[in-house]
Protein backbone atom coordinates (compact mmCIF):
# COMPACT_ATOMS: atom_id res chain seq x y z
CA UNK A 1 0.00 0.00 0.00
CA UNK A 2 1.36 3.59 -0.75
CA UNK A 3 2.42 5.88 1.79
CA UNK A 4 0.88 8.61 2.90
CA UNK A 5 3.07 12.21 3.32
CA UNK A 6 2.56 15.59 4.53
CA UNK A 7 3.27 17.14 1.43
CA UNK A 8 2.53 21.00 2.52
CA UNK A 9 2.40 23.35 5.91
CA UNK A 10 1.38 26.37 7.26
CA UNK A 11 0.13 28.30 9.70
CA UNK A 12 -1.49 31.69 10.47
CA UNK A 13 -1.80 33.69 13.73
CA UNK A 14 -3.99 36.46 14.77
CA UNK A 15 -1.89 39.83 15.08
CA UNK A 16 -2.86 40.83 18.58
CA UNK A 17 0.06 40.29 21.18
CA UNK A 18 -1.10 39.65 24.52
CA UNK A 19 1.93 39.60 26.73
CA UNK A 20 1.74 38.08 30.61
CA UNK A 21 1.97 42.06 31.69
CA UNK A 22 -1.37 42.97 30.00
CA UNK A 23 -3.03 39.59 31.40
CA UNK A 24 -1.64 40.89 35.51
CA UNK A 25 -3.84 43.76 35.07
CA UNK A 26 -7.25 41.49 34.50
CA UNK A 27 -6.51 38.90 37.22
CA UNK A 28 -4.51 38.47 39.90
CA UNK A 29 -1.21 36.86 38.20
CA UNK A 30 2.50 38.15 37.51
CA UNK A 31 4.97 37.87 34.64
CA UNK A 32 7.29 35.79 36.88
CA UNK A 33 4.59 33.18 37.87
CA UNK A 34 3.33 32.51 34.41
CA UNK A 35 7.36 32.48 32.63
CA UNK A 36 8.18 30.14 36.10
CA UNK A 37 5.36 27.91 35.53
CA UNK A 38 5.18 27.89 31.91
CA UNK A 39 7.65 29.26 30.12
CA UNK A 40 4.93 31.07 28.52
CA UNK A 41 5.84 35.04 27.70
CA UNK A 42 3.02 36.13 25.39
CA UNK A 43 0.01 34.56 23.37
CA UNK A 44 -1.93 35.86 20.31
CA UNK A 45 -5.82 36.86 20.48
CA UNK A 46 -8.19 36.65 17.46
CA UNK A 47 -10.25 39.83 17.07
CA UNK A 48 -14.03 39.62 17.68
CA UNK A 49 -16.35 38.29 15.38
CA UNK A 50 -13.17 35.96 14.26
CA UNK A 51 -13.64 31.98 14.67
CA UNK A 52 -11.32 28.98 14.03
CA UNK A 53 -12.37 28.56 10.66
CA UNK A 54 -11.45 31.99 10.10
CA UNK A 55 -7.92 31.85 11.11
CA UNK A 56 -7.66 28.35 9.24
CA UNK A 57 -8.08 29.49 5.56
CA UNK A 58 -4.73 31.27 5.47
CA UNK A 59 -2.79 28.36 7.44
CA UNK A 60 -4.54 26.31 4.45
CA UNK A 61 -3.28 28.71 1.44
CA UNK A 62 0.41 28.77 3.14
CA UNK A 63 0.36 24.62 3.40
CA UNK A 64 -1.41 24.12 -0.32
CA UNK A 65 0.93 26.85 -1.65
CA UNK A 66 4.09 24.90 -0.15
CA UNK A 67 2.65 22.15 -1.82
CA UNK A 68 2.61 23.10 -4.97
CA UNK A 69 -1.31 22.60 -4.91
CA UNK A 70 -4.48 24.90 -5.63
CA UNK A 71 -7.48 25.13 -3.28
CA UNK A 72 -9.75 23.26 -6.20
CA UNK A 73 -7.07 19.96 -5.26
CA UNK A 74 -8.04 19.59 -1.96
CA UNK A 75 -10.58 16.08 -1.70
CA UNK A 76 -11.58 16.22 1.91
CA UNK A 77 -11.18 18.55 4.97
CA UNK A 78 -10.62 16.71 8.59
CA UNK A 79 -10.47 20.14 11.20
CA UNK A 80 -9.40 19.63 14.53
CA UNK A 81 -10.86 22.12 17.25
CA UNK A 82 -12.00 22.09 20.64
CA UNK A 83 -13.26 25.92 20.13
CA UNK A 84 -15.55 25.46 16.79
CA UNK A 85 -16.73 28.21 16.07
CA UNK A 86 -20.20 27.37 16.86
CA UNK A 87 -22.02 24.86 18.76
CA UNK A 88 -22.71 22.88 15.33
CA UNK A 89 -22.06 22.53 12.61
CA UNK A 90 -18.23 21.45 12.22
CA UNK A 91 -15.60 24.45 11.69
CA UNK A 92 -14.82 21.83 8.94
CA UNK A 93 -18.36 22.84 6.99
CA UNK A 94 -17.41 26.83 7.19
CA UNK A 95 -13.96 26.21 6.37
CA UNK A 96 -15.39 24.17 3.32
CA UNK A 97 -17.53 27.25 2.37
CA UNK A 98 -14.88 29.82 2.98
CA UNK A 99 -11.85 28.08 0.57
CA UNK A 100 -14.83 27.53 -2.14
CA UNK A 101 -15.11 23.44 -1.84
CA UNK A 102 -19.10 22.67 -2.24
CA UNK A 103 -19.37 19.03 -2.12
CA UNK A 104 -16.03 18.92 -0.37
CA UNK A 105 -16.63 16.00 2.91
CA UNK A 106 -15.30 17.91 5.90
CA UNK A 107 -15.42 16.18 9.39
CA UNK A 108 -14.49 18.01 12.54
CA UNK A 109 -12.30 15.88 15.31
CA UNK A 110 -13.56 16.81 18.71
CA UNK A 111 -9.46 15.28 20.71
CA UNK A 112 -8.39 18.43 21.75
CA UNK A 113 -4.84 18.48 22.06
CA UNK A 114 -3.92 15.20 19.96
CA UNK A 115 -6.87 16.72 17.86
CA UNK A 116 -3.87 17.46 14.96
CA UNK A 117 -2.91 13.69 15.39
CA UNK A 118 -5.97 12.06 15.62
CA UNK A 119 -6.68 14.31 11.94
CA UNK A 120 -3.42 13.44 10.68
CA UNK A 121 -4.39 9.68 10.92
CA UNK A 122 -7.65 9.63 9.37
CA UNK A 123 -6.65 11.69 6.44
CA UNK A 124 -3.19 9.18 6.02
CA UNK A 125 -5.47 6.08 6.12
CA UNK A 126 -8.24 7.98 3.96
CA UNK A 127 -4.97 8.42 1.22
CA UNK A 128 -3.32 5.25 1.75
CA UNK A 129 -6.57 3.34 0.70
CA UNK A 130 -7.11 5.85 -2.21
CA UNK A 131 -11.00 7.15 -0.70
CA UNK A 132 -9.30 10.91 -1.37
CA UNK A 133 -5.97 11.87 -2.77
CA UNK A 134 -5.14 15.36 -0.98
CA UNK A 135 -7.15 15.98 2.69
CA UNK A 136 -6.61 19.07 4.32
CA UNK A 137 -5.79 18.79 8.18
CA UNK A 138 -6.33 21.66 10.51
CA UNK A 139 -6.18 22.56 13.97
CA UNK A 140 -7.47 25.70 14.65
CA UNK A 141 -8.64 27.53 17.72
CA UNK A 142 -10.01 30.74 19.62
CA UNK A 143 -9.69 30.23 23.39
CA UNK A 144 -9.52 33.95 24.09
CA UNK A 145 -13.19 34.04 24.22
CA UNK A 146 -13.55 31.23 26.30
CA UNK A 147 -11.40 31.47 29.27
CA UNK A 148 -12.35 33.21 32.29
CA UNK A 149 -9.96 36.26 33.33
CA UNK A 150 -10.45 36.01 37.24
CA UNK A 151 -8.49 34.56 40.14
CA UNK A 152 -11.01 31.53 39.53
CA UNK A 153 -9.57 30.98 36.02
CA UNK A 154 -5.94 32.16 35.78
CA UNK A 155 -4.50 28.82 35.65
CA UNK A 156 -5.74 27.87 32.35
CA UNK A 157 -6.69 31.62 31.31
CA UNK A 158 -2.53 32.22 31.24
CA UNK A 159 -1.74 29.28 29.37
CA UNK A 160 -4.51 29.56 26.14
CA UNK A 161 -3.69 31.19 22.89
CA UNK A 162 -5.05 31.99 19.48
CA UNK A 163 -3.71 30.53 16.54
CA UNK A 164 -4.52 27.66 13.67
CA UNK A 165 -1.94 25.27 11.54
CA UNK A 166 -2.81 23.15 8.44
CA UNK A 167 -1.11 20.27 6.89
CA UNK A 168 -1.89 18.64 3.15
CA UNK A 169 -1.58 15.19 2.88
CA UNK A 170 -1.63 13.27 0.00
CA UNK A 171 0.31 10.35 -1.57
CA UNK A 172 3.95 9.80 -0.86
CA UNK A 173 6.01 9.84 -4.56
CA UNK A 174 8.92 8.31 -2.83
CA UNK A 175 9.26 5.25 -0.47
CA UNK A 176 11.46 6.56 1.79
CA UNK A 177 9.34 9.79 2.22
CA UNK A 178 6.27 10.16 4.13
CA UNK A 179 4.40 8.78 7.23
CA UNK A 180 6.25 5.45 8.96
CA UNK A 181 3.94 5.66 11.60
CA UNK A 182 0.64 7.28 14.12
CA UNK A 183 -0.28 5.42 17.11
CA UNK A 184 -3.81 7.01 19.21
CA UNK A 185 -4.37 6.88 22.83
CA UNK A 186 -7.34 7.86 25.18
CA UNK A 187 -8.30 7.50 28.46
CA UNK A 188 -11.85 8.66 29.72
CA UNK A 189 -11.22 8.07 33.18
CA UNK A 190 -9.86 11.77 33.46
CA UNK A 191 -12.13 13.66 31.16
CA UNK A 192 -13.31 15.53 33.93
CA UNK A 193 -9.46 16.75 34.48
CA UNK A 194 -9.65 19.17 32.09
CA UNK A 195 -13.26 20.39 30.85
CA UNK A 196 -15.85 22.60 29.76
CA UNK A 197 -18.92 21.74 32.69
CA UNK A 198 -21.73 23.37 30.71
CA UNK A 199 -23.70 23.54 28.44
CA UNK A 200 -24.08 20.39 28.62
CA UNK A 201 -26.53 18.19 26.43
CA UNK A 202 -27.21 16.00 29.56
CA UNK A 203 -28.68 18.62 31.91
CA UNK A 204 -32.19 19.98 31.08
CA UNK A 205 -32.07 22.88 30.21
CA UNK A 206 -28.45 22.81 29.33
CA UNK A 207 -27.47 26.11 30.57
CA UNK A 208 -28.98 28.13 34.21
CA UNK A 209 -28.29 31.64 35.47
CA UNK A 210 -26.82 28.98 38.27
CA UNK A 211 -24.29 27.03 36.27
CA UNK A 212 -23.25 30.29 34.39
CA UNK A 213 -22.87 31.63 38.36
CA UNK A 214 -20.97 28.71 39.57
CA UNK A 215 -18.58 29.66 35.62
CA UNK A 216 -19.69 26.11 34.52
CA UNK A 217 -19.37 27.51 30.74
CA UNK A 218 -15.65 28.21 31.74
CA UNK A 219 -12.74 25.29 31.25
CA UNK A 220 -11.81 23.69 34.35
CA UNK A 221 -8.36 22.09 35.11
CA UNK A 222 -6.70 19.49 37.18
CA UNK A 223 -3.24 21.00 36.27
CA UNK A 224 -0.97 19.39 38.60
CA UNK A 225 -3.11 15.64 37.02
CA UNK A 226 -2.71 16.88 33.44
CA UNK A 227 1.24 17.61 34.27
CA UNK A 228 1.77 14.30 35.24
CA UNK A 229 0.20 12.09 32.85
CA UNK A 230 1.44 14.58 30.16
CA UNK A 231 5.12 13.79 30.87
CA UNK A 232 4.21 10.01 31.13
CA UNK A 233 2.21 9.04 28.29
CA UNK A 234 3.89 11.80 25.73
CA UNK A 235 7.73 9.91 25.74
CA UNK A 236 5.61 7.02 26.31
CA UNK A 237 3.78 7.13 22.63
CA UNK A 238 6.97 8.41 21.14
CA UNK A 239 9.18 5.43 22.06
CA UNK A 240 6.05 3.52 20.70
CA UNK A 241 5.82 5.80 17.48
CA UNK A 242 9.26 5.00 16.75
CA UNK A 243 9.74 1.67 17.55
CA UNK A 244 6.95 0.80 15.24
CA UNK A 245 8.89 2.95 12.24
CA UNK A 246 11.95 0.69 13.26
CA UNK A 247 13.43 3.93 13.66
CA UNK A 248 15.56 5.01 17.35
CA UNK A 249 15.93 8.97 19.02
CA UNK A 250 19.01 9.07 17.79
CA UNK A 251 17.18 8.83 13.70
CA UNK A 252 14.99 12.31 15.09
CA UNK A 253 16.02 15.60 13.50
CA UNK A 254 12.71 17.14 14.65
CA UNK A 255 11.11 16.62 17.62
CA UNK A 256 7.76 18.64 17.49
CA UNK A 257 5.72 18.15 21.06
CA UNK A 258 2.52 19.27 21.67
CA UNK A 259 3.10 23.13 23.53
CA UNK A 260 1.41 23.24 26.82
CA UNK A 261 3.74 24.02 29.01
CA UNK A 262 7.75 24.27 28.52
CA UNK A 263 8.42 22.34 31.45
CA UNK A 264 6.67 19.29 30.25
CA UNK A 265 8.47 19.43 26.88
CA UNK A 266 11.59 19.74 28.34
CA UNK A 267 11.06 16.78 30.55
CA UNK A 268 9.31 14.96 27.93
CA UNK A 269 12.89 15.61 25.62
CA UNK A 270 14.84 14.89 28.58
CA UNK A 271 13.55 11.61 29.60
CA UNK A 272 13.50 10.61 25.54
CA UNK A 273 17.30 11.98 25.34
CA UNK A 274 16.18 14.35 22.22
CA UNK A 275 18.54 17.52 22.56
CA UNK A 276 16.95 21.30 22.83
CA UNK A 277 18.55 22.13 19.37
CA UNK A 278 16.30 19.35 17.76
CA UNK A 279 13.16 20.23 19.76
CA UNK A 280 10.43 23.00 18.42
CA UNK A 281 9.29 25.56 21.22
CA UNK A 282 6.79 28.40 20.62
CA UNK A 283 4.69 27.82 23.49
CA UNK A 284 6.80 31.30 24.71
CA UNK A 285 5.14 33.51 21.99
CA UNK A 286 1.64 31.82 21.52
CA UNK A 287 0.82 29.99 24.80
CA UNK A 288 -1.03 26.49 24.34
CA UNK A 289 -2.79 26.68 20.99
CA UNK A 290 -4.51 23.02 21.28
CA UNK A 291 -4.93 21.21 18.13
CA UNK A 292 -2.95 24.23 16.50
CA UNK A 293 0.63 23.85 18.03
CA UNK A 294 1.78 20.70 16.50
CA UNK A 295 0.89 21.95 12.62
CA UNK A 296 2.24 25.29 13.77
CA UNK A 297 5.20 24.17 15.40
CA UNK A 298 5.97 22.32 11.64
CA UNK A 299 5.14 25.37 9.62
CA UNK A 300 7.74 27.15 11.65
CA UNK A 301 10.15 25.27 11.45
CA UNK A 302 9.39 25.08 7.61
CA UNK A 303 9.94 28.45 7.81
CA UNK A 304 13.24 28.59 9.70
CA UNK A 305 14.62 25.82 7.15
CA UNK A 306 14.55 23.23 10.29
CA UNK A 307 12.17 21.07 8.13
CA UNK A 308 13.95 20.60 4.84
CA UNK A 309 13.83 17.47 2.80
CA UNK A 310 14.67 14.17 4.21
CA UNK A 311 14.05 15.48 7.71
CA UNK A 312 13.11 12.83 10.05
CA UNK A 313 10.56 14.19 12.45
CA UNK A 314 8.63 12.90 15.45
CA UNK A 315 5.61 14.27 16.94
CA UNK A 316 4.23 13.94 20.64
CA UNK A 317 0.82 15.40 21.93
CA UNK A 318 -1.16 15.13 25.49
CA UNK A 319 -4.45 16.77 26.09
CA UNK A 320 -7.84 16.74 27.53
CA UNK A 321 -10.09 13.50 27.62
CA UNK A 322 -7.55 12.19 28.11
CA UNK A 323 -6.43 11.30 24.77
CA UNK A 324 -2.51 11.29 23.61
CA UNK A 325 -1.26 10.53 20.36
CA UNK A 326 2.32 10.17 18.18
CA UNK A 327 3.50 10.13 14.97
CA UNK A 328 6.70 9.60 12.86
CA UNK A 329 7.66 11.21 9.53
CA UNK A 330 9.92 11.82 6.76
CA UNK A 331 9.94 14.80 4.79
O1 LIG B 1 -2.73 21.19 26.75
C1 LIG B 1 -3.52 20.47 27.59
C2 LIG B 1 -3.16 20.20 28.81
N1 LIG B 1 -2.81 21.19 29.79
C3 LIG B 1 -1.65 21.02 30.39
O2 LIG B 1 -0.85 20.19 30.01
C4 LIG B 1 -1.39 21.83 31.63
C5 LIG B 1 -0.60 21.03 32.63
N2 LIG B 1 -0.45 21.72 33.89
C6 LIG B 1 0.35 22.80 34.02
O3 LIG B 1 0.97 23.23 33.07
C7 LIG B 1 0.49 23.38 35.40
O4 LIG B 1 -0.18 22.58 36.33
C8 LIG B 1 -0.03 24.84 35.49
C9 LIG B 1 0.92 25.77 34.78
C10 LIG B 1 -1.42 24.96 34.90
C11 LIG B 1 -0.09 25.28 36.96
O5 LIG B 1 1.19 25.14 37.57
P1 LIG B 1 1.35 24.38 38.96
O6 LIG B 1 2.77 24.47 39.30
O7 LIG B 1 0.75 23.01 38.84
O8 LIG B 1 0.51 25.30 39.93
P2 LIG B 1 -0.77 24.94 40.82
O9 LIG B 1 -1.97 24.74 39.98
O10 LIG B 1 -0.43 23.87 41.80
O11 LIG B 1 -0.94 26.28 41.62
C12 LIG B 1 0.08 26.76 42.51
C13 LIG B 1 -0.38 28.11 43.05
C14 LIG B 1 -1.80 28.08 43.60
O12 LIG B 1 -1.86 28.92 44.71
P3 LIG B 1 -1.75 28.32 46.21
O13 LIG B 1 -2.90 27.36 46.35
O14 LIG B 1 -0.41 27.64 46.27
O15 LIG B 1 -1.86 29.53 47.07
C15 LIG B 1 -2.62 28.67 42.48
O16 LIG B 1 -3.81 29.27 42.94
O17 LIG B 1 -0.38 29.07 42.00
C16 LIG B 1 -1.68 29.69 41.93
N3 LIG B 1 -1.94 30.05 40.55
C17 LIG B 1 -1.52 31.20 40.02
N4 LIG B 1 -0.84 32.23 40.52
C18 LIG B 1 -0.55 33.26 39.70
C19 LIG B 1 -2.59 29.34 39.60
N5 LIG B 1 -2.60 30.01 38.45
C20 LIG B 1 -1.95 31.18 38.68
C21 LIG B 1 -1.64 32.28 37.88
N6 LIG B 1 -0.94 33.28 38.42
N7 LIG B 1 -1.99 32.35 36.57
Amino acid sequence: MRRSAILGVGHHVPDKVVTNHDLAKLMPTTDEWIVQRTGIKERRYAEDGVGASDLAVPACHMALERAGLEVKDVDAIVFATLSPDVQFPGSGCFLQRKLGLPGVPAMDVRNQCSGFLYGLSVADAWVRVGQFRHVLVVGAEVHSTGVEFTERGRDVAVIFGDGAGAAVVGPSDRDDRGIFSIRLHADGKGAEDLWIPAPASRHMPRITHEMLDQGLQWPHMKGKQVFRWAVEKMPEVAREVLDAAGWTTDDVDLFVPHQANMRINQMVAMNLGIPADKTVHNIERYGNTTAATIPIGLSEAYAEGRLKGGARVLMAAFGSGYTWAGAVARF
